[in-house]
Parts: structure tokens; C-alpha cells; sequence
């Protein structure tokens, strides 16, 4: 689903109204949508609506097997198109003809169907495929993590390889159903409401069914199977929560987590007093197995959380900040992973936000903290969150830096413009996708003021801004 399409529908439409629209021969897809960091991922010529991915998963061999049908349209005359995929495929039909496919690079099927697909025609794409998602490597490792009871597709910026054929960047954003199929006693949990309850099949299998109803981006999709304990609530509002954690927890761990994650809708109702209306259709979280994933992850409607969160007892900013990713990162979603910052300085912030709201130190006196003692060498002084390079995706100047840049905003516009700014960059994109010179110009139209250089110094420059006022303010 791509925003962009529908102007760009409208001027074929004229165009082909007054008789000029011209017919290029049928041509094949691109390998990727030109991402600046990573420019094959995704694939051009076509835009997905919907991945219906049906699933059978055995721990004990890690054999995923299955069938997805992904529902797209054609943005081109299309001889043939890319699919970002490493299992092994065994059958691909495009409109329920044989196509031919082969592998191209360590991450790409290359389809091509029987008769070219018309620009602006329809494509249902059926993939047959099976594999052991742990022994296939490509961009030099392998995300798909296996447990001591399962296994997860969780990950950023690339997960979906291993388990489901996609279009794989986040401007394709699509609708989901994801079913699996797990033996008798297993979960199997993905994102979104579950629209039937579990049903038994033959041969002491279950399968798990899971439905998204709003636009979501690949890596945002998970599966994670495994023995969990599953706590179930409504919201307020009459929208479902589904919370799991892990049976492989200590007893000590998991009333941490819990004590944390099952804050999940009282945290999220508090961003929407900041953020606006809570982006989709439902809440909660999942704690993975001790020792198996690295970090969190801000899954659609229901981040996953590694237990090294919640070591130290309870812990409600990583909560926080997952879900203000729901809003900044899910809903407002990268036009290129160079704007990583929108995501992460955003969700940073949040956790400030949180932390002046219960009283234990302001934004500002965070903001002192690091500018005082991240030395002037530090790689949060060196890179520049507008453009932190494929190294630092995730470093301190896209996190920390980020967050320190939104606190200078909200110092040059006041609280009123400032909120009035997330709420606005929240409502103009949602569901879509957008840029940091969006959000720049956004915030110059709402306060009426030129923040040319405050942006400059804080997002752009290599190097620490000077900030006058700082020094006085904690002295
Ligand atoms: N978006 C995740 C978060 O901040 C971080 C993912 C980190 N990924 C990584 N490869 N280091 O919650
Ligand atoms: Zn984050």
C-alpha cells in the first residue's frame, strides 16, 4: 500500500483520458525501491495489500513449511518481479498460472509469470515453500532465532526473508494474516487480533490464526512459538489486549515483567493523551526465553521484550518507548532508513516524557546529563542523526541525540507548539510514510519559526551543538 499511488493513479487516469497515455513493452521489477542504506531492499513494478501467510512449524527439526498469497497490483507493464525470500521454494503461481522463478543474490526470488501483468492489473501471488529458517544465511547472518522451545522472526531492518516471501521495505506496507501451525501445547503468537480461537487439526498439531488490520511493514510482522503464558484483557475503549511470557522465565523475572507489561494500556492511553488516538486495533506485548533476544522490538500492536529488560525488577520505559513506537516508527513509518531518527529519538523521548511525569528527572535534566557527559569524541557527537550511515542505525546520536534534538525544539517553540507538532506529524502520516524534511517543515508551520539552525546543528552536523543556556541552567 503506498500513499503515493493514489496521485499518481489520478494523473494516468487524466492522462489516459485525453488519449496520451503511451505503451511501453512490458519490463522487468527492480531488486529494490532505492533505499539509501540498503538499496535492495524492497523490489519495485508492484504494491502489496495483502500477505495471507499460512504456516506449519516443528520446533524439534526448526521445519518451516507453507504457502503465502500475497495480494498486489502492478505499477508497471510487468514482464517479471523480485520477492525478498531465502527458503526454498517450491512452486509460484501469478494469477493461478506456473511462473518461473530462480534465486538472484542471497535474499531475492526473481518471478517471472506466465503472460506479463498490465500496469495497474491485479496479481495473486501463491509461493509453496519450505525450509530450516536457522541455516540460511544471507547479508552475512540469520536472524530467525531458535529457543530452547521454539523459535522467532524478530527483527530490524530485515526478518522477513526468513519466514514469508515479501516486499520487504517499509514503504509497501500491507494488511496481514498470519496462521501456524504448531504441535499440541506450543503457542504460536504473531501481531494484530486473533479472529478464531485455536483450532486443532490433525496429527497433534494446533494452529494459531492472527489477523492485522491496519497497513503494516514487513520487519513489524513476528511469529514467535514457544510454551508462553498468555494474559488476556480489554481496553476502556472495548479493543483487546494479549500480553505472553515466556514459561522459561524464573519466577523473579517474570513478576518483573509483568509488572511492566501489563502496564501495556494504561502506558499507551497516556501517549495518546500526547501523541493522539492509539494508531490499531489492538495492545499488549511478549517477553521472550532468558538469553535469546538481544533487545525489543516494536512488532505492531505488540512489541516483543527481551528479559535483560527486566534483570534489574521492573521496568516501564522499555514499555514506553516500544510503544510510542506504535505511533512514531509503526503507524508514521521511515521513507528510507535513513530517517531512522524519527523512529528512535521520538520513542527516546517518550521515555523522558515518562520519566518527568513520574517524577524521577525531567527531560531537561536528562538533556543536561548527556550533553555534560558524553565526551566531545563520543559517536553522539560525531554522527548526525539525519544521516547516521548503516554503522550507527542504531547508535546514540539516531537514540539519544534524537531525543536531545525533539528537547531543543520543544525549548525555541513551548510545550503548546511542540505537542501541537507530535500530534500533527502523528494524524498527516498516518499509516504512511515520511522524511525528516516532513518533519523539519512541519515544525517551521506550526510555530510560525525558522529552525533552520537548530536543526542543522542538531541533526545534521558531525559534530556537538552548542547550547548557550545549558550551562546556566544547571549551575
Ligand atoms: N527498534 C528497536 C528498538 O529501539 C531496536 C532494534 C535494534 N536492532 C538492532 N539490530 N540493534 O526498540
Ligand atoms: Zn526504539
Amino acid at each position: 500500500m503506498r500513499r503515493l499511488l493514489v496521485a499518481l493513479t489520478a494523473t494516468a487516469l487524466t492522462l489516459a483520458g485525453t488519449g496520451v497515455a503511451a505503451h511501453a513493452a512490458p519490463a522487468p521489477g527492480g531488486p529494490g525501491v532505492g533505499d539509501s542504506y540498503f538499496p535492495d531492499y524492497g523490489n519495485s513494478g508492484y504494491d502489496v495489500s495483502h500477505y495471507d501467510v499460512r504456516l506449519r512449524y516443528t520446533p524439534a527439526t526448526d521445519l518451516l513449511t507453507g504457502t503465502t498469497t500475497i495480494l498486489a497490483t502492478a505499477e508497471q507493464d510487468l514482464s517479471r518481479f523480485n520477492l525478498d525470500f531465502v527458503l526454498d521454494v517450491s512452486s509460484v503461481l501469478v494469477n493461478n498460472r506456473p511462473a518461473t522463478f530462480a534465486r538472484q543474490g542471497d535474499h531475492e526470488l526473481v518471478v517471472t509469470p506466465a503472460r506479463p501483468v498490465s500496469d495497474g492489473g491485479a496479481m495473486t501471488i501463491v509461493v509453496r515453500y519450505s525450509g530450516v529458517p536457522s541455516t540460511k544465511v544471507a547479508a552475512g547472518f540469520t536472524a530467525w532465532i531458535r529457543t530452547p522451545d521454539g523459535a522467532m522472526a524478530i527483527g530490524e531492518p530485515e526478518i522477513a526473508w526468513w519466514w514469508y516471501p515479501s516486499n520487504d521495505h517499509p514503504t509497501d506496507k500491507a494488511t496481514f494474516d498470519v496462521s501456524i501451525s504448531v504441535p499440541d501445547g506450543v503457542e504460536a503468537i504473531s501481531n494484530g487480533v486473533m479472529p478464531r480461537p485455536p483450532v486443532r487439526e490433525t496429527l497433534g498439531y494446533t494452529r494459531w490464526s492472527w489477523r492485522s488490520l491496519k497497513p503494516q511493514a514487513a520487519y513489524l510482522t513476528f511469529m514467535t512459538v514457544g510454551q508462553y503464558d498468555v494474559t488476556t484483557d480489554t481496553t476502556a475503549s472495548g479493543r483487546p489486549v494479549y500480553n505472553a511470557y515466556s514459561r522459561l522465565m524464573t519466577q523473579e523475572l517474570r513478576e518483573a515483567a509483568q509488572a511492566s507489561v501489563e502496564r501495556t494500556a494504561e502506558i499507551t492511553d497516556w501517549e495518546t493523551t500526547l501523541f493522539g488516538p492509539y494508531p490499531f486495533e489492538a495492545r499488549g506485548g511478549v517477553v521472550a526465553p532468558p538469553d535469546t533476544l538481544c533487545c525489543a522490538l516494536e512488532n505492531q500492536t505488540r512489541p516483543n521484550y527481551s528479559t535483560r529488560f527486566f534483570t534489574r525488577g521492573s521496568n516501564t520505559s522499555v514499555v514506553v518507548h516500544e510503544n510510542a513506537h506504535q505511533w512514531f516508527g509503526d503507524s508514521v513509518s521511515v521513507a528510507d532508513w535513513r530517517h531512522i531518527w524519527l523512529n528512535e529519538g521520538f520513542a527516546t523521548y517518550a521515555e523522558w516524557l515518562w520519566s518527568e511525569r513520574n517524577d524521577e528527572g525531567t527531560a531537561q535534566e536528562i538533556f543536561d546529563y548527556l550533553y555534560a557527559t558524553s565526551p566531545p569524541d563520543a559517536p553522539i557527537w560525531t554522527t548526525a542523526p539525519a544521516d547516521p550511515g548503516v554503522a550507527q542505525l542504531f547508535g546514540d546520536a539516531v537514540y539519544d541525540r534524537g531525543a536531545m534534538t525533539l528537547h531543543q525544539l520543544r525549548l525555541a517553540v513551548g510545550d503548546d507548539d511542540f505537542f501541537e507538532i507530535l500530534r500533527a506529524w502523528a494524524a498527516e502520516h498516518r499509516y504512511g510514510n515520511a522524511t525528516t524534511e516532513q518533519f523539519t517543515g512541519l515544525a517551521e508551520k506550526i510555530s510560525g519559526e525558522d529552525l533552520g539552525a537548530l536543526f542543522e546543528a542538531w541533526l545534521s552536523t558531525p559534530s556537538k551543538p552548542v547550547v548557550a543556556t545549558t550551562l546556566a541552567r544547571t549551575a
